[in-house]
This record gives C-alpha cells, structure tokens and sequence, in this order.
C-alpha cells in the first residue's frame, strides 16, 4: 500500500476503494495486551460448535430451548411515515428467539459472508484489504467498550482519557482503579500537543499507557468534534509511543457539519497516517439512530482483537439479543446501505434543528450569565455557567456548578448535569450540560434556557421573583 504523508494525505475525500496490490502491514497488538485477558479461555463448548453445521450432523452440544416452546407465531416491524411493514420470514422468527451463541452476530446474517455492518463499514471508512479486520456485535457500544478495555488494561493502569469525557465510561474505569490521564480537549477536539505533552514526559520507572479513549464526533459532554488533521497527529503519536485508539463514535451520525468538510474517521485515516493499520478500535452505535433499547452496538477493528472480545461475550453475557439482532438486520436489509443513509440524514438534520431553537434560546436568556459552545454534533450543549467565586449572598458554591445545582435546581424549575461529572480527576467547575434531544417546542427551549438563568442568578445571590416551575 502506497503511503501517502503530509499534505497530500486524501483531504476530505471519501476513502478509496481497495485495490488488488493492497498488501496491508497489520500492527501486531499482542504485547499490548492486559494481564488478564490471556487468563480467558473460549467455553469449552464453543470448539465444537462449527461441527453443527455438518451436513447430517445430530447435534446433543448445546442447552437451547425448543423453540415448539415459544409463544410466538409471528412479528412485525411497521415503519413510520409509511405504509411498510416488514414480516419476519420463518428463519428469522427462528433466529430471532434463540440463542445465537455466535457472540459476533446472529448466523443467520452471515450468509453473505460478511456482516452487513462490515460491508457498511467497508464504504464508509474502507479500513483495509479483506481479513485484515472485521465487526463485532455487542449489547451497545458501551457493553464493546467495557470489554475492548478489559482487552488492554489492567485495574489500575495508565490510560489516556479525552477531558471532559463520557460519564459512562468513566464509571467502570473509576471503579479499576485506573491512573486517568487527562488530556483536554478545545474548540478542534482532543488536543494531541496535550497527548505528546504527557508522552514524552512520562517517567521511565512507569508502566505507559497502552490506549487512548476519545469521543471524536460531537463529544459527549462538549459537542465538539475533532479536526482531520488533529486525528492524522495523534494517530502518528499512536504509532510513535506504542498506543491503541479507541474511538467511541456514538454521535457519528448526528453531524451538524457539511458532509463534503466532514473530518474522516481515525479508523479510515489510520493506513494512510501510519502505513499499517490494527491500532484503532472504532465502536459505533445504534442508540441515537435506530433505537437505544434495542442494544445494538458495533466494534469494528483487526481479527485477533474481535476474537478476544467475542471471547469475553461468550463467558459473560453470551451475546447481544437475537431480537434485537434480527429486527434490526431485517430493517437494514429493506432499507440497503442508501437508505440507511438517508434515515441517518435526516435524524442529523432533526437534531441540528433543535440545536439551533435551543443556542438560540440561550443567546435571549443566558448572555452575560452564561457562556456555551455550539456542538458540531451530538445533542449536547457545553454551558459554563457565570458563578461568583464566593456564590454571592445566595450561599451558592463558589464557581461550583455542582453546588448551584444541588442548592437550586428545584427553586429554579431546571436541571442538568454538572460538569463534575465528566471530570476523570473530579474537579469542580462552572459548567453544566443540558441535553436538547427531548426538548419539544421553542416554547420549552425557551423556557428551559429562562430557568437557567434563574438558577444563576440564585447562586449568585440575586433576588428573583417567582423563580422556577
Ligand atoms: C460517548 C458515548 N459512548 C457510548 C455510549 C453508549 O452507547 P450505547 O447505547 O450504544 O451503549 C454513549 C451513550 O450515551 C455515549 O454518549
């Protein structure tokens, strides 16, 4: 694979297609990998599954229910804003009520040898030749994330976490006791001058950290999304200290920009920025696009690492639901790659509207009380309330935005949540973040921004009439 540096390096364009003379150099992960994950072994039934599938064969391996036993004739999908309607067939009422047991996908969608996400994800970020990478199917990007870090850390390890982050993985990382560097972020995404920083002044007697956690598109809780040319750095910081991606991608499709000046995925950009490609973990979600109770998630990176998180599933929650699994690759399959596309177009453009109702909302009610910066995606907005630093008369909290909300969010009829909350090291700040997906109306956004100033001005000691609700 020709390797492409600097300048030149493919703009904004769609990746290319794969060519025959791909020869892909794949990074070799192995010594990478966390203490505990080479204690895990596959169920000692899995090594005889294939054997199922010989022609003839009776099978006696597996516990599996007769499905004679289940209540259910039939299942339906009807779609919104038309007349479709979409009937399981038999085999996918079948697939859809039994177990998998096959943690990457129900088998039944690997007929056409690949996944339909793998094809998706071929023509979307074109990661690389055939077989030098693959999907896996998980309980959600978050159940993926929780077991790509068992992977490569262990409790207690270094890792190098995007500031403010995601609260939800800071949950599980807190509680193993990880060493949380954090490397911040601003108005371009994560910073990689923050990442070298670090890095190159780590102490020799330290273990260093083996990966990087970030929220490239639309992060949660900032919205703001990270430039092309900051991803090809901290890939190229990637390959030079000897570290993993994992990029958590939830809000991927809920972006506001331009699709022509969109920044490529580091999943996408990885073979060209570094001539080889097996460092990143990209995990995307169906959450805010098809259904967050279906649980769908979906990993997608080099073979040896789906196997060892394919691993964990089959050891832990067996695999992600067949239901969801076959409702959701029934509906894939009628809309095909375009129309998927198209429903993701328009869940964007959705959303972009009620950023600009509620931006536009804070600009009539929080100037001067307030700061916040429009998200580039996502359905967060970034407030950095203006808090006095001894909480005025009020006994607020000193630029504490956990306090003011603790203290007054009641009075004030509005709550959001404190930026603490994202904070790895737990500092107190100003800021708070509000979500704007559930709010209906101008009207509501409107109000929602009126009670936000209200909280401020009672932290700040001000006198206000008829506060809140
Ligand atoms: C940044 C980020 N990653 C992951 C998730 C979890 O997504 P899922 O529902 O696919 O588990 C969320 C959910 O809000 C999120 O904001």
């Amino acid at each position: 694979m020709a390797i492409v540096t600097g300048p030149q390096l493919n703009g904004n364009r769609k990746p290319r297609a794969p060519t025959k003379d791909d020869s892909q150099a794949v990074f070799d992960s192995s010594a990478l990998l966390s203490e505990r994950i080479r204690k895990w072994q596959p169920p000692a039934i899995s090594s005889l599954l294939p054997l199922e599938a010989v022609p003839g064969m009776i099978s006696l391996i597996v516990g599996k229910p007769n499905p004679d036993c289940f209540p259910f004739s039939g299942l339906s999908i009807a779609l919104k804003g038309t007349n479709e309607k979409i009937d399981l067939n038999e085999a996918e009422l079948h697939d859809a009520f039994q177990y998998a047991l096959l943690p990457g996908g129900v088998p039944g969608l690997r007929k056409a040898r690949m996944l339909w996400f793998e094809e998706f994800q071929a023509k979307m970020h074109n990661p690389g030749p055939t077989g030098t990478w693959g999907c896996a199917i998980g309980s959600g990007s978050q159940d993926l994330l929780h077991k790509a870090f068992q992977v490569f850390t262990d409790p207690g390890d270094p890792i190098l976490i995007e500031t403010p982050a995601y609260s939800g993985t800071l949950g599980f990382l807190i509680a193993d006791s990880h060493n949380l560097v954090e490397v911040c972020s601003d108005a371009e995404g994560l910073n990689p001058a923050e990442v070298e920083r670090s890095l190159a002044t780590w102490p020799s007697d330290k273990p260093r950290p083996r990966v990087l956690y970030t929220v490239p598109t639309g992060s949660n809780p900032t919205g703001r999304s990270c430039t092309q040319a900051r991803k090809i750095e901290i890939l190229r910081l990637a390959k030079k200290y000897n570290f993993i991606i994992f990029e958590d991608d939830a809000y991927y499709f809920l972006d506001f920009t331009d699709p022509a000046t969109k920044a490529r995925s580091y999943l996408s950009l990885e073979s060209e920025a570094n001539g080889e490609t097996g460092r990143v973990l990209r995990f995307d979600s169906l959450s805010k696009i098809v259904s967050a109770g279906m649980r769908i998630g979906v990993l997608t990176t080099s073979p040896p690492i789906l196997q060892k998180v394919n691993m964990i599933t089959a050891n832990t929650n067996l695999q992600a639901p067949s239901t969801s699994q076959v409702l959701l690759f029934a509906l894939l399959r009628h809309w095909g790659h375009a129309g998927f596309l198209a429903h993701t177009a328009q869940t964007a453009a959705f959303y972009r509207r009620k950023r600009d109702v509620f931006v536009a909302a804070a600009a009539r009610h929080l100037t001067g009380k307030a700061t916040w910066e429009v998200p580039a995606a996502g359905m967060f907005l970034w407030i950095r309330l203006r808090l006095l630093p001894a909480g005025g008369g009020g006994g607020g909290g000193q630029e504490d935005s956990f306090e003011a909300v603790r203290k007054f969010a009641v009075a004030a009829g509005v709550v959001a949540v404190p930026g603490v909350g994202f904070m790895p090291g737990g500092a107190r700040g100003c800021h708070i973040r509000a979500s704007f997906s559930l709010v209906g109306t101008e009207e509501e956004a409107d109000e929602a921004c009126r009670r936000i100033a209200v909280l401020v001005d009672l932290a700040n000691g001000v006198v206000v009439e008829g506060a809140g609700c």
